[in-house]
Formats: structure tokens, sequence, C-alpha cells
């Protein structure tokens, strides 16, 4: 028999307790239902509190009537260490951007156009507002809330489902029948205005940081370890749409979509509108721009998506966005204030970025205290001086930006014009300009300590080096407390064990998961590390084209500009950054290929002058579908245009629009357009939906993480 952690000995539940149980639960979501997701509260009070604390009563009697999806177990449960990760099974996207009438005539445009509408042929919309909150995504099981996950970088995200569960306009279990097996639900967390305005009223009155706006206080309540900590943020929640709609059984339309999540249970905003053509789309952003103030919530402008699921599906995506909706921005906020100074800070790179010192003005939500310059020639075309009275704009997440200068007749005539300095303001070394370019940079490269920082940041990131655990906070301390000077130190950090342990924020568990993940970064592929590296203007794709060309570092590194010059993709100025960048970081390049060096395999030296075991580089990669051109054109039947696109990129492939001479294989899916005709007429192979798995299934058997002595270019 089980026991109370109490001692005393509890009995097994009655057939009328679990009766009980199973009727108070579904009362009190019941109720719950009509109070967070419906607001529309059908008993008072006390009466709930009544009903909740039978339940609870009933479950500490018999732990055993406590079911995951009992509305008692919202309350949070134990904190966690760190959040694990989700992939998100379909990408998270995000949306194209318009900020006026004629960008959605644009969007309608090409729409109809790809649709191959007649003139006169309106499109039909769904028309929604555009919540200023955090993105997840809800995965049900079975009618069971199962995993809740940040956005993350649209790809992988964050497990938050402890935290999620305490948020009450989220379903636990699906109300109703008819949904599928599996059901991802996507949509926005968010913090209504009142409930802002109470928690930063707590937090003046504990002394404690205010928040800046809704959205980061949503950000941060989302984020917390401890469940409890989310729960007394109290968040609220909209549904938008799912990551698969397709699997939605009777639902042709986004609306019959969004009204079948309804009846679910799950809250769907009552703003939603089906309107047609770019007519009606106005007037509804017109009619919400006029309600804007009174919706207890911060929107950031409207949405319009096609109605119809088999347009979305035919349109697709291009480049993180679907073709099938478009966000109409509210215009930024802009605001007045006057430049108290300007600051050059140095950045990952080395550029120097002139910063703008302003008087705090509120602009966009927030308190705006810095914007950005840009660099010497955009301060030279306002001609800003400090002391100027200034426009400042800020739109969303965009950092601030100083639009122009006001009045600038009334500036005193000596106020001197601003100049670069001639030194980097924080290590002294001379800065250059290349021709050419915007940016001034600082010449000491990895030398310079404002650069390590970011340096070591960047090489941590999550697309480069991926070492969770360290973070913004952590790498300040590890520099500032000489532990780490470059990248190279990271992998000595071993014998550092208790030194880190010791910093703040830092324990046994943090310190040990953090040396494993640095550990596990030691064989991951040639163009990941590449991209690590943080060369001037070389990402992700440019480090790809890098080290497909080269094959292995060490002839990256001794290429001159010329030869650099001849990788596709690469041109000039990227050329020169990268001869730059291995000129001025040999030492510290050289450094971090032994330091990070899987195992200590003896190896022969190809390059044996420097004496640098280019063997024994961490990782590398054989992308099977290297230097392949792929055009995709009509409906593909078991994945979105975009999944295969990821999935011909993650195997080294290259997706373009139009089919040239340069195309390697066009894929036509069902109705395919004008390009099977271009690809026939330029005999360039034609795959069918078969004929692509087949590529992609018989690529995708080739391993692809190999130590780079195995890395062999085309
Ligand atoms: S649809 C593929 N609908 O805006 C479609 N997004 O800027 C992507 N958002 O990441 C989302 N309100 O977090 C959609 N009614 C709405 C939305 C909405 C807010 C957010 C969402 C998305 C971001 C894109």
């Amino acid at each position: 028999m089980p026991a109370d952690p109490g001692g005393a000995v509890t009995r097994p539940p009655s057939a009328s307790d679990l009766r009980r149980a199973a009727e108070l639960r579904e009362t009190i979501s019941r109720h719950d239902h009509f109070y967070h997701v419906l607001d529309a509260p059908e008993i008072a009070d006390a009466e709930y509190d009544r009903l909740f604390a039978e339940l609870v009563a009933l479950e500490a009697a018999h732990p055993e009537l406590a079911v995951p999806d009992s509305p008692t177990r919202r309350v949070g449960g134990a904190p966690l260490d760190a959040f694990d990760e989700v992939v998100h099974e379909v990408p998270m996207l995000s949306l194209a951007n318009a900020f006026d009438a004629s960008g959605v005539a644009d969007f309608d445009r090409r729409v109809r156009e790809r649709l191959e509408l007649g003139e006169g042929e309106e499109v039909e919309y769904v028309a929604e507002t555009k919540l200023d909150g955090i993105a997840v995504s809800l995965r049900y099981e079975g009618g069971r809330l199962a995993v809740a996950a940040t956005r993350g970088d649209g790809t992988r995200g964050e497990d938050i489902t402890a935290n999620v569960r305490t948020i009450r306009s989220i379903p636990l279990a699906l109300a109703g029948g008819g949904y599928p097996e599996s059901l991802e639900v996507r949509g926005e967390v968010y913090l209504p205005l009142d409930r802002f305005e109470r928690l930063n009223e707590e937090q003046r009155a504990r002394g404690e940081r205010e928040f800046v706006n809704p959205r980061n206080a949503a950000a941060g309540g989302l984020r917390q370890l401890d469940p409890r900590a989310t729960r007394t943020r109290r968040l609220m929640f909209f549904c938008h749409g799912s990551g698969d709609a397709a699997g939605i059984p009777s639902a042709s339309t986004h609306r019959d979509l969004l009204r079948r999540m309804d009846e679910w249970g799950l809250r769907v905003s009552s703003d939603v509108r089906v309107v047609h053509g770019v007519s009606g789309c106005i007037e509804y952003y017109r009619e919400i721009e006029a309600r804007r103030e009174s919706l207890g919530y911060q929107i950031d402008g409207v949405v319009y998506k096609v109605n119809r699921l088999d347009e979305q599906r035919r349109l697709g995506a291009v480049s993180r966005a679907p073709r099938w909706a478009l966000a109409h921005k509210f215009p930024a906020e802009e605001a007045v204030t006057t430049l108290l100074g300007i600051d050059v800070q140095v950045g990952r790179t080395g550029s120097l970025t002139p910063v703008a010192r302003l008087e705090p003005v509120f602009v966009g939500g927030v308190t705006v205290t810095n914007a950005t310059l840009h660099n010497q020639d955009e301060i030279a075309r306002k001609d800003v001086r400090v002391g100027d009275r200034v426009v400042v704009r800020r739109a969303g997440d965009v950092i601030p930006q100083v639009l122009r200068v006001v009045d600038p007749e009334k500036r005193a005539p000596d106020a001197p014009r601003f100049e670069m300095p001639e030194a980097c303001p924080v290590c002294g070394a001379p800065v250059v300009r290349i021709e050419g370019q915007a940016a001034t940079r600082c010449t000491a490269g990895l030398g310079c300590p404002a650069q390590r920082k970011e340096a070591i940041r960047h090489f941590a990131s999550r697309r480069a080096m991926d070492i969770e655990g360290l973070g913004e906070k952590l790498v300040d301390q590890l520099v500032e407390k000489r532990f780490v000077a470059t990248i190279a130190d990271l992998y000595r950090l071993e014998g550092r064990r208790d030194d880190i342990a010791a910093l703040e924020r830092m324990g046994e568990l943090s310190t040990k998961n953090l040396l494993e993940a640095i550990d596990g970064s030691r064989d991951l592929p040639l163009p990941r590390f590449l991209y690590a590296l943080g060369i001037p203007e070389v990402g992700e794709a440019t480090a790809g084209s890098l080290a497909r060309h080269f094959g292995k570092l060490f002839r990256i590194r001794e290429a001159d500009e010329a030869a650099l010059a001849e990788v596709r993709d690469v041109g000039p100025i990227v050329a020169a950054h990268v001869a730059a960048f291995f000129e001025a970081n040999r030492e510290v390049v050289d450094d971090v290929m032994v330091a990070a060096r899987p195992t200590p395999v003896p190896v022969e030296r190809p390059d044996a002058e420097d004496g640098v075991d280019v063997a024994a580089e961490p990782g590398g990669a054989t992308a099977p579908l290297a230097g392949k051109v792929f055009v995709l054109t009509g409906t593909l039947s078991g994945m979105t245009r975009d999944d295969a696109k990821a999935r011909i990129e993650a195997l080294g492939g290259k997706v373009t629009g139009s089919v040239s001479r340069k195309t390697d294989y066009l894929v036509a899916g069902e109705s395919p357009g004008s390009k099977l005709k271009k690809a026939q007429d330029l005999e360039v192979a034609v795959l069918d939906e078969e004929g692509l798995l087949d590529k992609l299934s018989t690529s995708a058997a080739t391993p692809s993480t190999t130590a780079i002595r195995d890395y062999t270019p085309e």
C-alpha cells in the first residue's frame, strides 16, 4: 500500500473517488475555458475555488488521482537546470513585411500572378492582428499537451513545456473530438497591458528593475527555469495557426482551421476576419489601427493570410517566410530628443560603430538612451553633431536609429563635426578603412580585447560551434578573469574546473556541462568551424563554398586573394577579408587547431613549415550534393517546397529560383510552371518527387560528418 509523505498509510481510491475526481477535473477545466479562453466566467470565483480545493484534497489523499492533465498540475513543477532542445519538424517561419498600401498591393499582385488568377478575380484573405508577443509551438499528442517550445532560430527551439503548462489560456487537454493524433498549434504568448502595469508596480515596490515592455516581460516569463515564476507572471495565449495545417481533417481554409482550434478549446482572437482583395485588407488595417489602444495588449500591425490551404501550398515559401502571408506593420514610432554624445564601439569583426548617447526618450514602447549612427558616412550625410536635437525611430526589436537633425540652423556655429578616431578606442591599435567600404576597422584582430569577447561569443553561438552554456555573461567573466584570451583557450579549460565553478552563476554541474559542450564541439565539420572563426563577410554560405573549394583549412589559410576570388560566390572584397583575417590571426588559428584536436593521433604534416597538424583539424564534411544546383517547380505531395529546399541544402546543394544552363536538376511536382519547358529546352535533368527522394536518400547515406582528413572536395 502506498504511504503518504507523512508516513500514514493511504487507501486506494474508491470507484466514487475516481468518478468524483474525473468530474471535478472536467468541471474545473470547463470553467478555466470560460474564464481564460472565452473571457466569460459562468460561476463566481468562490465557487470555483471550492471545486478546486475539493480536487486538491482528493488528490492529496490519493496521489494516483493527480493525473498529468489535472488542473491542479498547472501550479508549476520542480525548477529545471536548463531547457532541452526541441527540433521543429516543420520550421517556424517569419513573415514578410509591408509598411504601406502599395506594399500590400504588391503582395496581392504576386499572389494573384502565382495563382494565375484572372483580372478581377479577388483573393480571399484571413486578416488577423499581429500580436507583439513570443511565438510558441504546442504539440498535442492524443489530445494532451505533450511539448511546448519557443521558436528559437526557427529550426530548433527550447523546451518550455513546464512553463507553458502554467498558462491558463492554454488547455492541457483538447476539448471535443476529431483532432488529429498529433496536432501542432502555433501562436503567441503575451502579457496583457494591465498585467504588465501591475507587474511593474510590484517590481517597483520590491525595489527591482522594471520591465521595458510587455514583450520582454513575457519573454523573460517564458524562459524562467522555475515554472512557478512563470505562473506568477500570468501570461496569456492566442493561437494563429498550425505547423501542419494539411494534417487537420475537415479544414480546407485557414479560417476553418482556426474554427477547429476554437472548438478544441484553444484561444483564438475574436478579431480574425475573412476579407477580399487589397481593399478588404486595408479596410481591416484601418479598423484595427483605430482600435489599437483599446485592445488591452500590444500589437505591431496586422497579418493577411491567403485563406485557402491548397492555395497556400501552391504558393509555398521563400527564404524563411511564406509567400501566402504578409505582415502589414504600423508605422515605426519616432520621437525628438537631444544628442548628448557619440561613443565608438568595437564589434566582433573589429568594425567601429558610432553610437549616439541620447537624452532618454520614450519611443515605440521603451525608453531609448542609445541609437546607432551606423558609420562615418552616415553621420556626414545627415550632418549630425553633438548637442543637436535629433529624430529617433524605433520599430519592433530593431536597434533604434537616429534619422535626422531638427533645425540644424539653431546649433552653435562652432559645433565640431564628428571624426572617427585613428586608433581603436579599446586597444589603441591603428584603424583602417578598406576602400569602397563604409566600415572602419581595428587592425588588431583577435588581439583586441573588445573583439575577443565578441569573437568568443560568436564562436560558441548556435550556428557556429554550438557550445551550450557559454553565454554572454560567462564569456565576459572568462575574458575578464583572463581564463580565456582566445578561442583556443576554450579547449584548455579542463584544468580550471574549480575556478570556473566558482564564477558568478556557475556551479559544479553547469561547469561539467560546459566542459562537455566544449569537448563536443571538437569534431564539427569544416564549414561550421570556418563560419565560427568570424571572418568579416563570411557567413554560413560563404564558409560552405570555401570549404568545398579548398577542402582543408590549411589550403584556405595559404591561399592568396586571387586564389580565394576563384571560389564560387566569393568576390574580391570577401577574398580580401579572408586573406587579411588569416594574415592577422595566423597564430590564434594555428593554436586552436592544436588545442581543439579531437584525438592526439600522430599524423603526417603536409604543411610542416609552420608545424600545424592540419590533418587533426576539428571535423569535416563530405557534402554529397555539393555544387549541385536545383530548381523547384509545382506542388510536391509529401513535403513542402521549403522542406525540399532545406533537405537539399542540408546535403550541400543549392536551390535557385530560375532555370539556367547552370541548373543541374529541375524538380517538377504537380502542375509545374513554365520552368519545366525551359528545363527541357536547355536539356536540364528533370526529377519528379520520387526522383528527388531517391537522390536525397542515397546522398544522405554518405556519411556527412567525418574528420577533416577525410574531407574531399568534389
Ligand atoms: S503567422 C508562417 N499570425 O509574428 C506564418 N504570426 O513576424 C508565421 N505573429 O513569428 C506566423 N501575430 O510570432 C502569424 N496573427 C499572427 C501573428 C504572428 C504575431 C508573430 C509570429 C511570427 C512573427 C513574424
